[in-house]
């Protein structure tokens, strides 16, 4: 297997609006970024992703983009962006962006055009009369995946045009050539900066087969039969591989929502990705809608996991992002085994085979913000969904609770770098989404004086992963085992690491074969731990070198 630098260094995904604001005006930015340098090098990670930063109406924080060659001027300029490349080199690390390229923002140029039936620009977007040729009726039954429909009438162009998100969200046409012809050059412009890859955003929803109408009931993604890792959707990435990745040292992370395993593994096989995120781990709580919870089982997610270390080479493992909600109250408990349950997850996420992500603030075990009235939400998902339920006229305090389970601003709060009341991440008093005021507790400066604080544990994980071939590249085998348990190896020619987790707070008995270990414990969370055990305590994990 070739030793390519993503595969042994770890992620840290830097959601840069609420990371640090070097300016005061409330919103993080680039500088911030660079100042905090010397923080992430001394984490130990290898490789930065950088949510959206180009220039957005904000519609969906970045993830409408109205210009794909320039900086979101909150964030800084294009030198403030050199000197973040160049000041991560320096410290050993690379940078990776996001591609949102299934769709632009309204306010891109590109669309602008396209309003007007005679521009070349018309054909970048899928237009479509309305199924009864008026203004009422759109041309198919799909719904957004933010729910609502998936259309909407322009009055200029006269037509319907296609959005999978926010109307503010015009889905581009693929099945135009020159829209490859463009993404292709944006691909070019970065790696030629630099950069070394990106993650695609909803990369396996790009080509739309057909535009027949949907099956069935579905509050959003109805129609997702038609537009799901589709055959043209696979040869797009390859002409990625073939005319722009195969000549750049680079990684492709695909965001691929629904994603199956054929598509997965033909996706890494085929070069079309390096790796991809799957939502089953994220989903293990969620019902089909997902402001619908259901009680988190660690046996559910240990199936998950294991059906896909088996099924495909390479996994991009994760279990936060700025999409989710906080990690350590869904499969934790943080109230109490804040320490334990944070440190077994983050044990399990490393040694599980693939690259390990980090989110922003994950390792200090940051958590979700108060329940809050949803209309103070920045989410453009929970505004439409709140504005679906207001005219279904459910009350406040349901929406109030089943709002905050899809609310992305949980996971979006300003990183929390001290127990000051804006947490050190902005000198000013206002910040663009609120800070949560549990940074009295939880925080940077706090956890880095404590060596057993989850940070500690956090450097100490990420040291381990750096320097162990094991770890980075080893075979993965999981044991069979009931309840809360976790037991697997990684192995590499002779070598073996065993890992033990109890996920969960009752004690746990250890099945026999590993009660008695001939090894070494290489990281563990509780301070007296021992390699052999007859019994594993409250989120106890252990990673053992066997002799
Ligand atoms: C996935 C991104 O992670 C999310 O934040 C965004 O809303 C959708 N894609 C649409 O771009």
């Amino acid at each position: 297997m070739e030793t390519k630098y993503w595969r042994n260094h770890v992620v840290y995904q830097i959601y840069c609006r609420s990371f640090c604001d070097s300016d005061g005006d409330g919103i993080g930015d680039i500088p911030g970024i660079i100042s905090k340098l010397d923080y992430l090098a001394s984490l130990g990670v290898g490789i930065l992703w950088l949510n959206p930063i180009y220039p957005s109406p904000q519609f969906d924080m970045g993830y409408d983009v109205a210009d794909y060659y320039s900086i979101n001027p909150e964030y800084g300029t294009m030198e403030d962006f050199d000197d973040l490349l160049e000041e991560a080199k320096k410290r050993g690390m690379r940078i990776v962006m996001d591609l949102v390229v299934n769709h632009t923002s309204n306010e891109h140029e590109w669309f602008k055009q396209a309003r007007d039936p005679s521009s070349p620009y018309h054909d970048f977007y899928i237009w479509r009369d309305g199924k009864k040729k008026d203004r009422k009726t759109p041309p198919n039954n799909w719904t957004s995946q933010f729910s609502g429909p998936a259309w909407t009438y322009d009055e200029k162009a006269g037509q319907w045009y296609l959005h999978l998100y926010a109307k503010e969200q015009p889905d581009l046409n693929w099945r135009n050539p020159r829209v490859l012809e463009e993404v292709e050059k944006i691909l070019k412009f970065w790696l030629d900066k630099g950069v070394y890859g990106f993650r695609c955003d909803v990369i396996n929803q790009i080509w739309k087969d057909s535009l027949k109408d949907g099956k069935g009931f579905a509050f959003n993604g109805r129609g997702m039969e038609h537009y799901l890792m589709k055959e043209g959707n696979h040869k797009i990435l390859k002409a990625f591989y073939n005319d722009v990745f195969s000549h750049y040292d680079s990684v492709v992370i695909g965001e691929t929502f629904k994603v199956d395993k054929a598509n997965g593994v033909k996706f890494l096989t085929n070069h079309e990705l390096d790796m991809f995120f799957e939502f089953d781990r994220t989903n293990v709580d969620r019902r089909s809608v997902p402001v619908f919870t259901k009680k988190f089982r660690a046996k559910n997610l240990r199936k998950i996991l294991y059906s896909w270390q088996d099924a495909v080479e390479w996994n991009a493992n994760y279990f936060e992002n700025h999409d989710q909600l906080r990690s350590l109250p869904r499969f934790g408990d943080p109230k109490r085994y804040f320490y334990q349950s944070g440190s077994a997850l983050a044990c399990l996420n490393f040694c599980l085979r693939g690259t390990p992500f980090v989110y922003q603030g994950q390792e200090i075990g940051m958590l979700n913000l108060p329940k809050r009235d949803p209309s103070l939400s920045k989410d453009v998902t929970v505004k439409t969904v709140d504005g679906i339920m207001r005219k279904l006229l459910i009350p406040k305090p349901i929406r109030k609770k089943l709002l905050f389970q899809i609310d992305r601003d949980n996971a979006r709060s300003p990183m929390q770098w001290d127990s000051s009341p804006s947490a050190g991440f902005s000198s000013g008093s206002r910040t663009w989404i609120p800070v949560n005021a549990n940074c009295k507790d939880i925080n940077v400066k706090k956890e880095s004086k404590d060596k057993n604080s989850l940070l500690s544990y956090y450097k100490k994980l990420i040291a381990l992963h750096n320097r162990s071939d094991i770890l980075c590249f080893g075979n993965f085998h999981a044991y069979p085992t009931k309840g809360d348990l976790f037991v697997f190896t990684r192995s590499l020619k002779a070598k073996s690491i065993l890992v033990l987790i109890n996920l969960g707070k009752r004690k746990t008995a250890v099945p026999k074969p590993f009660r008695k270990v001939l090894g070494s414990v290489a990281l563990a969370n509780y301070l007296d731990a021992k390699a052999s055990n007859s019994f594993l305590r409250p989120y106890e994990s252990l990673i053992i070198e066997l002799d």
